[in-house]
């Protein structure tokens, strides 16, 4: 039986025992385990069918903890977390020999974020320990915005559900490393936009896909991916007319789309907006995979701001 709960006791206590608890963020459900427990990460990476070459996001309680698991830490990066946390950035610094290799693959650098979630904030002001944590689904699936997302995968070989509601953002954090320990990139479109960062610390360089050595998973040409056929294109009525008789979901930012052979949509945001559309389309996605449809057709955003990270997720959906 899965204990899907608010209290934040049991939680700690099956984190302690080395067990994986599911963890609310403001991006995504977490699959989280005691970052420094090589014996917690490695459950973490059977449950989610993770290959061991992809690295998990470590999240930690405050600022002042970023030494204890981070060194040689850039004073860019110092300005963006003191911009942006808790929140939805993600930065990969070199890593405290304190952080198991197994957590970081291997790498000499850590990916690091203070979350923004109450629930998990109070459970991290609890622990001794920072919670190594990937989104909360099997590999290369839609990651999960609600406590039933996180049920759904994984049933009752998951123990404890955290259940902090719906995430605020519903799509992952931003994520920016550091060539030479010095230049800023970015590795994953998120929550917060390129002109948001670059705002704050100047010109940052896209390094978004790598097949062959990917950094990050989410770099993997397919990924965020349904299991129904999805495909990607800038005229849904066009594409519509070259099918016959298929069953057809329409994932589309503001207007609906009129067709017989609809038989479900989800308008993301009637009133075109980028951020409410951002927010839900992950569980926009879990509906429509629910439906038993033969292809869902997805409508390209307009491609600046977080509409340049929904057209990321999509084009990756759609491989
Ligand atoms: O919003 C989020 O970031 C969510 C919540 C739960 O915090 N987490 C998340 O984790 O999206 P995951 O495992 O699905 O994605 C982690 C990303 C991967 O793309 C991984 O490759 C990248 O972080 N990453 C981890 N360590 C890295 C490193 N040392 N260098 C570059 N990328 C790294
Ligand atoms: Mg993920």
């Amino acid at each position: 039986m899965t204990l899907i709960t608010k209290n934040i006791h049991r939680a700690i206590e099956q984190l302690k025992r080395d067990e994986l608890v599911s963890i609310p963020t403001e991006t995504v459900y977490g699959l989280a385990g005691n970052a420094y427990s090589s014996m917690a990460i490695k459950k973490i990476f059977e449950l989610k069918q993770r290959p061991f070459h992809n690295p998990l996001i470590v999240h930690i309680k405050s600022i002042d903890y970023l030494n204890q698991v981070a060194s040689n830490i850039p004073p860019l990066a110092l300005k963006l977390a003191e911009n942006f946390w808790p929140g939805p950035l993600t930065l990969v610094l070199k890593k405290q020999s304190t952080i198991p290799e197994i957590v970081t693959s291997g790498k000499d650098t850590v990916a690091i974020r203070m979350p923004n979630h109450p629930l998990t904030l109070s459970l991290l002001q609890e622990l001794d320990f920072p919670l190594a944590a990937p989104s909360a689904n099997p590999f290369g699936s839609i990651s999960p915005t609600n406590a039933k997302h996180v049920f759904d995968y994984f049933g009752d070989e998951l123990e404890v559900i955290l259940d902090g509601g719906n995430c605020e953002h519903g799509i992952e954090s931003t994520i920016i490393g550091f060539e030479n320990d010095q230049y800023p990139i970015l590795y994953r479109y998120g929550t917060i936009t390129v002109s948001e960062i670059e705002d704050i610390i100047g010109k940052v360089k896209i390094s978004t896909s790598n097949n062959s050595d990917p950094i990050a998973p989410g770099m993997l040409s397919r990924h965020y991916a349904p299991q129904t056929k999805t495909i990607l294109t800038d005229n849904v009525y066009e594409f519509i007319e070259s099918l016959e008789n298929q069953k057809i979901g329409i994932l589309s930012f503001n207007n609906p789309v009129s067709h017989k052979n609809i038989l479900h949509q989800e308008v993301l945001s009637p009133s075109g907006n980028l951020y409410e559309a951002t927010k839900n389309l992950y569980a926009a996605m879990h509906r429509l995979d629910k439906n038993k449809l033969d292809i869902i057709i997805a409508e390209r955003f307009p491609d600046k701001g977080l509409g340049k990270t929904i057209n990321d997720k999509l084009e990756r959906a759609s491989k």
